[in-house]
């Protein structure tokens, strides 16, 4: 039995169960609201991937050789014209879609999987619409092809009795005969099942920093023995305390469940929104805060307002430009009281490719271990060059950010 390589055979299984999970999650693109961007960005990132690995394939046809086709005539012919029409959809679904993407009115920047920046293709805005009907269209025609391909493959391999699927699967198994197929349902499955579900917990990050201070204030009964305990050391009478031996200050573990938000005045509005994806390392001993060492890292292609729209002008150059700058990092050593159990560490922000000096302040409740944090910082958006462009002229130049989280201690 002659059969493809090896590596035909993956590019065809892999690239066919790809292309099954974007037609899944293109076509819930347009409805996916808050969720909308991080899936856009998949939904690119896996469609440049097929359009490198099917520029693969084509290479490798003519590199590796192939079987010699079972049928002539026009049976031969509907074989070949269905092949070469797959062909033109695994080419044409991410050429049209990256067409797509470089004519929007707004463009959103793509990293493909988070890593590379891809750059738009120097097209006119008046391809934009054509664009969106061939890559719609393309997806029904790919299905088309697709039944007739599924039909003419069965035909040969179960009604013939030639055993034609044989030369696309690496092994004679019956196994890979429902598996490999199977892959295929299995793609269109995974793209429907990681849609939406209710946007993560927006609610906590949109709560305004006020209410969050008032949390933390509630917290304070609660703690007044640590309260009193992180006050004494300071006051002379107590040189005890001030003695007592530090070790070194403890790594605090950022749980579950806690949320960066921010929010901005805009033409008497408030727009609020928050950040899903971030880290936070932190080294404090909370009654020895000089001893401080924090670094906060904001994914910010996370950034969401809950609107898909807004979310992929905030990712562009105009706002975050997160193509250039995915990240951004706050980091301070040292942190001095300001209160009972509040406190103010000034460190440095790099936002956009600028470094500025940035203070935030927070309160810490709890005790012992287990503490919860909260605070906000207040950030003046045009010395990071965040809101640059036309669409900015209404927005405030203050831009809050507040957090809230808890750390157990390590
Ligand atoms: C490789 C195979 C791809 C397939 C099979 C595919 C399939 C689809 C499908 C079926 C839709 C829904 C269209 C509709 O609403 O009628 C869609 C939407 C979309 N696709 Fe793709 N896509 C692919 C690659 C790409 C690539 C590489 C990009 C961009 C770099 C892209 C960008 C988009 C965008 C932006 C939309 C949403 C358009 C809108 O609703 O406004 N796609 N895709
Ligand atoms: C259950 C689904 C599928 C089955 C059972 C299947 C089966 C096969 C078989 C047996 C061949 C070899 C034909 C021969 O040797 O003459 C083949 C070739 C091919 N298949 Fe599929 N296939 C499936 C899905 C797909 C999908 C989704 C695509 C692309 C969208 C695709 C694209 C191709 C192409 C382009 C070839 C020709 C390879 C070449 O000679 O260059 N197939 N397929």
């Amino acid at each position: 039995m002659q059969r493809y390589s090896r590596i035909a055979i993956f590019l065809h299984w892999a690239i066919a169960a790809m292309l099954a999970f974007q037609i899944a999650v293109g076509w819930a693109l347009e409805d996916l609201g808050a969720r909308g961007f991080a899936l856009f960005q998949l939904h690119k990132s896996i469609g440049i991937l097929i359009l490198l690995l099917t520029l693969a394939r084509i290479a490798i046809r003519y590199w590796k050789p192939r079987p010699a086709p079972t049928e002539h005539g026009w049976q031969g012919a509907l074989a070949k014209a269905v092949h070469a029409g797959l062909y033109v959809f695994m080419l044409g679904a991410p050429l049209t879609g990256w067409a797509l993407v470089s004519t929007a009115k707004v463009k959103v920047p793509t990293l493909i999987f988070g890593v590379v920046p891809l750059p738009h293709l120097p097209l006119p805005m008046s391809v934009n619409d054509p664009a969106f009907a061939a890559h719609s269209v393309l997806a029904w025609v790919g299905i088309a092809l697709f039944a007739l391909h599924v039909a003419g493959a069965l035909r040969h391999h179960f009604l013939m009795r030639d055993g034609l699927m044989w030369r696309m699967m690496p092994v004679r198994s019956p196994a890979l005969l429902a598996a490999l197929p199977g892959l295929i349902a299995v793609g269109f499955v995974l793209g429907r099942i990681i849609l939406p579900t209710p946007a993560p917990k927006a609610i906590a990050a949109l709560v305004p920093p006020v209410a969050v201070e008032e949390e933390a204030a509630a917290n304070v009964a609660e703690a007044v023995d640590n309260v009193a305990n992180a006050a004494l050391p300071a006051s002379a009478d107590n040189a005890a305390a001030v003695e007592e031996p530090v070790g070194p200050p403890p790594n605090w573990a950022v749980q579950p469940g806690g949320s960066i938000g921010f929010s901005v005045g805009n033409s008497g509005e408030t727009i609020s929104g928050n950040f899903a994806k971030w880290t936070a390392k932190i080294v404090m001993n909370p009654d020895h805060p000089d001893s401080a060492d924090i670094r906060v890292e904001i994914d910010l292609a996370s950034a969401s307002v809950g609107d898909s729209y807004k979310d992929g002008m905030l990712a562009g150059d105009e706002f975050f430009g997160v193509a250039a700058h995915p990240k951004a990092v706050f980091t301070a050593k040292g942190a001095e009281k300001t209160g009972a159990n509040g406190y103010r560490a000034s460190g440095t922000l790099s936002l956009k490719g600028v470094s500025k000096p940035q203070s935030i302040r927070f309160t810490l409740s709890g005790k012992g271990k287990a503490r919860k944090v909260a605070g906000s910082a207040t950030i003046t958006r045009a010395s990071f060059g965040v809101g640059n462009g036309d669409s900015s002229t209404g927005l405030d130049p203050k831009v809050t950010v507040h957090f809230g989280f808890s750390a157990k201690a390590e």
